[in-house]
């Protein structure tokens, strides 16, 4: 019993919000009883996991929009940036309701067949507004959201 209540968080290496992403992946635990030190992977909030998914794909599509044509289509999975639990600090507000709903219709943009703008400038708008809601409140994983962007 006492097992399971030993270890505390020392320092939590999880403020992927505050971090460059570099140092997010672990936590420390140090146990109270003999003070031994383990590291455990960090597992996410449904929202975080759902950000790196999103990161995931993007970084797939860049080189796609690069090549001039997209074989992906929108990933519906994306609309439950609506509804993900964030992590404990966190919360849904207003600032980031509107960012998501413009994020959301941006990206789906770039799915748009028979648009005039530009696919690689359709594709830039989507990733700014990544950039737009991270300036308001997840600025660490800024510096990694901008090498998405294509010059
Ligand atoms: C509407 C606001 C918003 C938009 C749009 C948005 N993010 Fe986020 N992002 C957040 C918030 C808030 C968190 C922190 C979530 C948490 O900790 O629960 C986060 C977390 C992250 C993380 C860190 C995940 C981790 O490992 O903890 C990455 C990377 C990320 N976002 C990348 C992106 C990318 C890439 C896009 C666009 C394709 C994007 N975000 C769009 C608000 C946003």
């Amino acid at each position: 019993m006492l097992k399971h209540v030993s270890y505390i968080f020392l320092i939590a290496l999880v403020f992927s919000c505050n971090s460059s992403g570099k140092s997010d992946e672990t936590e420390k635990k140090v146990s109270i009883v003999d003070g031994t030190e383990r590291y455990d992977v960090y597992q996410g909030s449904e929202m975080a996991n759902l950000m790196r998914g999103m990161h995931a794909f993007n970084l797939q599509l860049k080189k796609e929009v690069e090549n001039g044509k997209v074989v992906t289509e929108f990933p519906e999975e994306f609309l439950k940036i609506h509804t993900a639990e964030f992590t404990k600090a966190k919360s849904r507000n207003q600032t980031f309701d509107h960012y998501s709903g413009k994020f959301i219709e941006a990206q789906k943009m770039i799915f748009v067949q028979d648009s005039t703008i530009p696919l690689s400038e359709r594709y830039n708008n989507a990733i700014n507004l990544c950039l737009s809601c991270h300036q308001t409140e997840c600025t660490g994983p800024i510096p990694k959201i901008k090498k998405l962007l294509i010059k």
